[in-house]
């Protein structure tokens, strides 16, 4: 169990809408991005009104959305998660306690027919990208048997922002990032905020239209890393922050920051994605 409760934070539900072509009578699917900031304080985005962190490209998507302020998510990770998965109270799953730890022998019951597998059934092409942290003592618990088509990230509750280790209890420290079930070691070093933002650009810009897509984008940021080194951002990203006098608060900063950080053409395939006009689905 992890010395300290993070709270989760349930950024965006962003659904990205685009006119399928129709397959005979059925109507076409809108395209649907989930993407879920963890720990992110509900006033540390520009448009809850925080002035000190610009958070642009996050705003404006939820300004060409719907903002839905009254929807809570649980105060862990694991009961969160669990949630969004299967639709269900996390009392209802046995996950209502704490989250996974690398040593704990359980994961969401293989009973529970998880979101990707409902989506596959509707014709959707699924993806995950980023923390799990449903299980991973089996790997019949791991996203890609969950119902996802491809998964590129770890399985643990934080990892280091550079060298992806997460130090565990009681004792363990080991290199978590996979893509599907293989260890990811040409990530090593490289700042995970942008690994997985790259990852959901490509999977964007690679989609086969002739299928919906269904993609579960869940950012380590901003949640801690290791005890030994938990905030990590980098040293460009940070020092546009000098304003803010708070070292930590400045690195936070910095982490936050990386979030919306998409590239301008990248940000305008999501945004071009995102504002199509509801009526389209
Ligand atoms: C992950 O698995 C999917 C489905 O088999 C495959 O299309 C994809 O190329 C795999 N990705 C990697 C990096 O192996
Ligand atoms: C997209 O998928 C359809 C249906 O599976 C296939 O016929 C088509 O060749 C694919 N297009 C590309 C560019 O891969």
């Amino acid at each position: 169990m992890m010395m300290t409760l993070p709270t989760f934070h349930l950024l965006l539900v962003g659904t990205l809408l685009l006119l399928q072509t129709s397959l005979g009578a059925e109507p076409p699917r809108p395209n649907i991005v989930i993407i879920v900031a963890d720990d992110l304080g509900f006033n540390d985005v520009g448009f809850h009104g925080s002035t000190q962190i610009p958070t642009p490209n996050i705003d404006a998507l939820a300004y060409s959305g719907i903002i839905l302020n009254n929807y809570y998510v649980q105060p862990i990770c694991t009961p969160s998660r669990s949630a969004l998965m299967t639709g269900k109270y996390p009392i209802h799953t046995g996950l209502q306690h704490s989250t996974i730890g690398g040593s704990h022998p359980y994961g969401l019951g293989l009973s529970e027919i998880l979101l990707p597998k409902y989506m596959t059934s509707l014709g959707y092409t699924n993806h995950h990208v980023g923390k799990w942290h449903l299980g991973f003592f089996k790997k019949v618990y791991t996203p890609t048997y969950r119902g996802f088509d491809t998964h590129f990230g770890y399985w643990s509750g934080r990892i280091d922002y550079y060298d992806h280790t997460a130090l565990e209890q009681p004792g363990y420290w080991g290199y978590d990032m996979r893509r599907n079930m293989t260890v990811a070691r040409d990530c090593y070093g490289k700042y995970t905020t942008d690994l997985f933002t790259n990852e959901a650009v490509d999977i964007i810009k690679k989609h086969n239209s002739s299928h919906p897509l269904f993609l579960y984008l869940a950012h380590l940021a901003v949640h801690s890393a290791n005890p030994y080194a938990p905030l990590q951002a980098p040293k460009e990203v940070v020092q546009k922050f000098a304003y803010i006098k708070d070292k930590k608060r400045r690195t936070f900063a910095g982490e936050s920051r990386c979030m919306g950080r998409w590239g301008a053409r990248s940000w305008a395939v999501v945004v071009t994605l995102c504002t199509q006009p509801w009526q389209s689905c």
